[in-house]
């Protein structure tokens, strides 16, 4: 049965919940869920805003049958090909075989490589390009890079509405409102708008604040994504938040401890640290790497100040937990962090210097204090020199 959402007076929401996927893009946990969104703007023409993923495709058609009662579908803009989006662009096309796509040069070419398309309905657009389709009229922005190069987005700009594409989306289903002011945001979903932040387009942070600048001399007043909720209000909270993460800022002040141990004496190394910064007044927390999800991981490292990597040596390497980790900062350019290195071995302790080799390759990373090297279990010396290395992590923290 069609479940649809009036968003303004004929923009209509068409999208649906995917709850039982198990890794989104086949690499993040999503146990929350994630939506599909796509909008149906009803003017003198019909224009649908992007499809869905073939898993809420039953719906996402009776959702649109039912919103279009009857009417032509007029134009299909395409903001980004990834089939999270478009595995239903085939179908639709088969459903409403007059309907005009409007999208990108790219994408143009990107359709051909997906589906078995002759393209001939396919008006290509770019930044700065405006249609009329009735009472309102749509304009095109390029957003290469957020997150593939194909990305634009449009606006409407009579009412002011943003479909901002994948930009300003959030893991985790929604729960029924599809606004995000009619939910605790920022409690129950901050988290994962953050994760999703880093994972999917954290690498592209000159890219988006290329975007953020473009949206600046737009009169924003509705952001229609293509994940999560729709936002209405406190779209300044919204973008601040953009701007941050985008510059590679920390967004917040804080401590983080990673370790990855095989028997529990790097563990016992790291949670002496966490319990000498917390001493300290430093705000502090704790990961087993090899226990949370790489995403989270992730997240984590850019949300906060200052990281202390723990890893015991293996096989004459970093721990493959925090080997994988550390590769997958670097793949999304991170940096600007201090940083301080423990590592363990119980015959020719390594994993300190290969780590500290990974971050040196990263931008502006600072390292604190003195590497300490636990052999095989934490002694009273050992425990001195991580003490000493809590010192310094706080004199840093509070310069
Ligand atoms: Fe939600 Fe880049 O696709």
């Amino acid at each position: 049965m069609q479940n649809i959402t009036k968003i303004t007076d004929g923009l209509i929401y068409l999208g649906g919940n995917d709850r039982r996927i198990a890794l989104f893009e086949s690499a993040f946990s999503v146990p929350a869920g994630v939506s599909y969104n796509s909008y149906l703007l009803l003017d003198e023409k019909t224009v649908l805003f992007d499809t869905v993923d073939s898993a809420v495709s039953d719906l996402f058609f009776e959702n649109l049958e039912h919103a279009l009662a009857g009417r032509a579908l007029d134009y299909l803009v395409i903001h980004h090909m990834e089939p999270d989006h478009s595995a239903t662009v085939f179908r639709l096309i088969e459903k409403h075989p007059n309907v005009q796509i409007v999208t990108s040069q790219k994408t143009s070419g990107m359709l051909k490589n997906y589906f078995p398309l002759s393209c001939e309905n396919v008006q290509v657009v770019k930044e700065g390009d405006t249609m009329s389709v009735g009472k309102r009229s749509i304009s095109f922005v390029s957003a290469p890079m957020v997150h593939w190069p194909e990305v634009m987005m449009s606006f409407i700009p009579e009412e002011g509405i943003l479909f901002s594409a994948d930009a300003f989306g959030t893991f985790g289903a929604l729960g029924g409102a599809i606004f995000a002011d009619e939910v605790n945001f920022e409690r129950d979903y901050l988290d994962e708008a953050r994760r999703y932040y880093f994972n999917i387009v954290g690498k592209y942070g000159i890219q988006v604040q290329n975007v953020l600048k473009k949206a600046a001399k737009l009169n924003i007043k509705l952001i229609c994504p293509l994940h999560g909720h729709v936002w209405r209000k406190d779209l300044g909270w919204l973008l601040a938040k953009y701007d941050v993460w985008s510059k590679y800022e920390p967004e917040e002040r804080g401590a983080v401890v990673f370790y990855a141990s095989v028997y529990g004496h790097t563990q016992n190394a790291a949670e002496i640290v966490a319990a000498e910064l917390a001493k300290r007044g430093v705000p502090v927390k704790v990961y087993d790497v090899s226990h949370t999800h790489v995403s989270n991981l992730l997240a984590e490292a850019f949300r906060y100040s200052h990281l202390v990597f723990c890893s015991t040596t293996y096989n004459n390497g970093i721990f493959i937990s925090m080997e994988n980790f550390i590769s997958d900062l670097k793949a999304h350019f991170f940096q600007n962090r201090s940083y301080a290195l423990v590592e363990n071995g119980s015959w020719s302790p390594q994993a300190g210097a290969l780590m500290e080799k990974e971050f040196s390759e990263m931008k502006s990373m600072r390292k604190v204090g003195e590497k300490v090297t636990v052999l095989s279990s934490v002694k009273e010396e050992t425990r001195a020199e991580l003490s000493a290395l809590a010192e310094a992590l706080t004199a840093d923290f509070g310069a």
